[in-house]
C-alpha cells in the first residue's frame, strides 16, 4: 500500500518528500482553501515536490462545467489527477475524461455501489471517506474492504485511496483491507514514526556508547 499526503501545504509536503516515503498528495477544496496562495499557484509546486499523482479538485457541478476545469487542471502538470464527486453528472464527465487519458479520482465515495459506478464509468481511483463514516457510528474499514473485493473479483481497473483518514489504525486496518493506497493528513503521517520503545532504545544505546567512552574511528 502506498502513502499520499493529504493536504495542500508545500511545507508538510516538501517535509514528507525528504523522508521519501509519499508516493503522492490528494488535496479538496477545503484544504486548497486553507492556504493563503491562490490553489492554481501552489499546484505547480505541489507536483514538483512530489513524484507521484497529486488530485486536484472540481468546483464546477455539471458535467460540462467538470470537463472544462479538468482540462485545464491536468494542462497544469502532468502529475495532475482531475478528483470529481461521484454524481451522474460527474461519471458522465469521467467517461469523457478517461476516454482523452485525464486520469481521475472519484471522491465522497460512502457506498461499495457508488464506487461500482465510478470504476464502470473508467475512474483510475475511488476514494472512500472512511473517518466520515466512523463519524455517524459506521465502520469505515469495512467499506474499503468491500470495494477492494469487489475490485479484484471483477477485475477492474480502479485503484482504492483510502482516504479521510483521522489516526495511526486507520492506516494498518487498510492496508490489511487491501487498499492500494491511504492518503493522509501530515500529523498522522508524523505520528507513524511513533513508539515509545524506539526513543527509549535510541537513548539507552546513546548512553551505553557515551559511558564506554567510543568514537568513531
Ligand atoms: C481525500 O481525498 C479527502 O481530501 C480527505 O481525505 C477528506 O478527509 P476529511 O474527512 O478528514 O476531511
Amino acid at each position: 500500500m502506498k502513502l499520499y499526503l493529504d493536504t495542500a501545504n508545500v511545507e508538510e509536503i516538501r517535509q514528507a518528500a525528504d523522508w521519501g516515503v509519499i508516493s503522492g498528495v490528494t488535496t479538496n477544496p477545503s484544504l486548497a482553501a486553507k492556504e493563503d496562495d491562490d490553489f492554481t499557484k501552489i499546484l505547480p509546486s505541489i507536483c514538483e515536490l512530489v513524484n507521484g499523482p497529486v488530485s486536484a479538485e472540481v468546483i464546477a457541478l455539471d458535467h460540462e462545467g467538470m470537463i472544462k476545469e479538468a482540462r485545464k487542471l491536468a494542462g497544469i502538470h502532468k502529475h495532475v489527477v482531475v478528483k470529481i464527486p461521484i454524481t451522474p453528472d460527474g461519471m458522465q464527465a469521467v467517461k469523457t475524461l478517461s476516454s482523452e487519458g485525464i486520469k481521475v479520482n472519484v471522491t465522497l465515495i460512502f457506498s461499495a455501489n457508488q464506487a461500482l459506478l465510478a470504476a464502470r464509468a473508467g475512474a483510475a481511483y475511488v476514494s472512500p471517506f472512511l473517518g466520515r463514516l466512523d463519524d455517524i457510528g459506521h465502520t469505515g474499514v469495512a467499506l474499503v474492504r468491500d470495494i477492494v473485493d469487489i475490485i479484484d473479483l471483477h477485475e477492474l481497473n480502479t485503484e482504492v485511496i483510502a482516504a479521510s483518514i483521522r489516526h495511526t489504525e486507520h492506516v494498518p486496518a487498510v492496508a490489511l483491507a487491501g487498499a492500494h493506497i491511504a492518503t493522509m493528513p501530515f500529523k498522522v503521517l508524523k505520528q507513524m514514526f511513533k513508539h515509545p520503545l524506539t526513543d527509549l532504545g535510541i537513548e539507552s544505546f546513546i548512553n551505553d556508547w557515551k559511558k564506554a567512552d567510543k568514537s568513531f574511528k
